[in-house]
């Protein structure tokens, strides 16, 4: 059994302050609530220690966007992995779209970044996901095959536990537009097979994947309600108690 897995993707907004104060009401909430899904929250670098003292004590699951693909060093601006771990983040997402749109992310940089998380014991949320131009060019399955084969790229069978899939489409991404369920189920589907087809039909069905495109709390259930959508990652609707509440209590 697969359990639900629901992410807040804060990108860049919040400031610390803004982010501590959001994300102690989101914990008192999921005090009281009990959402049966597991919740993540993911806001930036410089917020991570204040939202982590505010969320102290409840199951929030406290991320990074991004992190460096090295381990320590002359490179000016990044933020390493041990640097996470050290505040007590344990979980960081890779290869968000954004990142490879506008940061020229690769599959083999991200793929480096995938193996230094593991192998310091970080949990992963890999981001795949196709361009209009690609899914429109009948291009969605290669595409999606490529980032897994090579984002995946040595990674052992064990260590895949530590893996979450995000699904999300790039033209579903802030636009309003959001992939049909049908559509993502599909898309979900065949990241499973692939999975399957690198590993084994076990891993594949343990495999967490998140749909993220335009996730609000109007479409979350039927997003949900399909078979091979384990969650979701929320960018916008995730920035505010009164948009991200009613996602992540979509069962009640
Ligand atoms: P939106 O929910 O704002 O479309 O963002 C999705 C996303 O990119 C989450 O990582």
């Amino acid at each position: 059994m697969r359990r639900p897995y629901i992410a807040g993707n804060w990108k860049m907004n919040l400031t610390p302050s803004e982010g501590a104060a959001y994300a102690a009401s989101l914990a008192e909430a999921v005090a009281k609530e009990k959402p049966s899904c597991r919740i993540m929250i993911a806001p930036s670098f410089v917020s991570i220690p204040a939202v982590l003292e505010a969320v102290k004590g409840s199951d929030i699951i406290v991320a990074a966007q991004n992190m460096a693909d090295h381990l320590a060093g002359a490179y000016t601006g990044e933020v390493s992995g041990q640097m996470l771990l050290d505040l007590g983040v344990k979980t960081v997402i890779l290869g968000h779209s954004e990142r490879r749109q506008y940061y020229g992310e690769t599959d083999e940089i991200i793929n480096s970044k995938v193996l230094l998380a593991l192998s310091l014991g970080m949990d992963v949320v890999l981001c795949v996901g196709e361009t209009l131009e690609e899914r429109k060019s009948g291009n969605l399955e290669n595409v999606l095959k490529r980032q897994l084969e090579v984002g995946l790229k040595d990674v052992k069978p064990e260590q895949m536990e530590k893996i979450t899939i995000a699904y999300e489409p790039v033209w579903a991404i802030g636009t309003g537009e959001t992939a049909t369920p049908e559509d993502a189920d599909a898309a979900h589907k065949f990241i499973r097979s692939t999975v399957a087809a690198i590993y084994s039909s076990s891993i594949a069905e343990n495999l967490v994947i998140q749909y993220g495109g335009s996730v609000k709390a109007g479409n979350v259930k039927a997003l949900m309600a399909k078979e091979n959508v384990d969650g979701a990652l929320v960018g916008g609707a995730s920035l505010s108690l009164e948009q991200f509440l009613p996602i992540i209590t979509y069962d009640k």
